[in-house]
């Protein structure tokens, strides 16, 4: 969505806060031994307390209030009676719509791991959406943010998955325009002011495609390797843009 106005940025910094700390809350949560159920648990009571609605439950009844993905998956991951224990690579992503407004955002917790190769990962994939944030702004070419993301992955020895992306947000959890993680030279069009996007990193260890595993939901890489993925909503403006999704 592109805003309209006061009212539009109030939604959406309103919905922006429920996730974010419903997301925080969760981080906090997060300790050896607690399931992903409970963990999703612990989430979807925050939601509540804010008045909002779970995103990938209204949109595509996901069967869980948050997606949380440990280890080499990637993406959309269930909650379970999966235990979390040490030197886990755990993915939070929490979505969810309040008053008419969506607003999404993700992070992925090195939990107790010491493996530098993954510290590393994490720490790339967070300074991308950082130089991502920096070039969301209006009148920018969409697959700059792409690019930015792609060379800083590339610098550390990274790659990117190309088929999971950002995206437009606000009155829908997914809207247009699809966002990538790397250049698409084809990719059209320019950043608008008030225009409402989603921007996530996807950063991996080699992995190129996400791909489906037997359970309809789970993403994992096509290489067998690890992502870290990291993900704000922002409105964007003539400068620095409003990240709605930040506590
Ligand atoms: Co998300
Ligand atoms: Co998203």
């Amino acid at each position: 969505m592109t805003i309209q106005g006061q009212k539009d940025i109030d939604g959406l910094k309103k919905a922006g806060q429920a996730v974010a700390e419903t997301l925080e809350t969760m981080k906090s949560a997060l300790c050896e031994g607690i399931t992903t159920r409970d963990l999703d648990q612990i989430g979807a009571e925050c939601l509540k307390r804010h008045g909002a609605v779970s995103a990938p439950i209204k949109m595509y009844r996901f069967p869980g209030t948050t997606c949380i993905s440990v280890n080499r998956e990637v993406a959309h991951g269930i909650p379970s009676d999966r235990v979390i224990r040490k030197g886990d690579l755990i993915n939070i992503d929490v979505s969810a719509e309040l008053n008419g407004y969506y607003a999404d955002t993700g992070f992925t917790v090195p939990f107790g791991v010491t493996d530098s190769k993954l510290l590393d990962l994490c720490a790339c994939s967070k300074r991308a959406l950082g130089k991502a944030l920096r070039v969301a702004r209006a009148g920018e070419k969409l697959n700059r943010i792409g690019e930015v993301v792609e060379l800083e992955a590339n610098a550390s020895g990274f790659d990117v998955i190309r088929n999971l992306t950002g995206h437009g947000i606000g009155r829908k959890l997914h809207e247009d325009p699809s966002i990538f993680s790397y250049y698409d030279p084809h990719q059209r069009g320019r950043l608008g002011k008030g225009m409402v996007v989603a921007i996530e990193t996807f950063v991996s260890t080699g992995g190129r495609f996400a791909e489906e595993t037997g359970d309809g939901w789970t993403l994992v890489a096509d290489d067998g390797g690890f992502v870290a993925q990291y993900e704000h909503t922002v409105i964007v403006t003539e400068g620095e843009p409003i990240v709605v999704t930040r506590l």
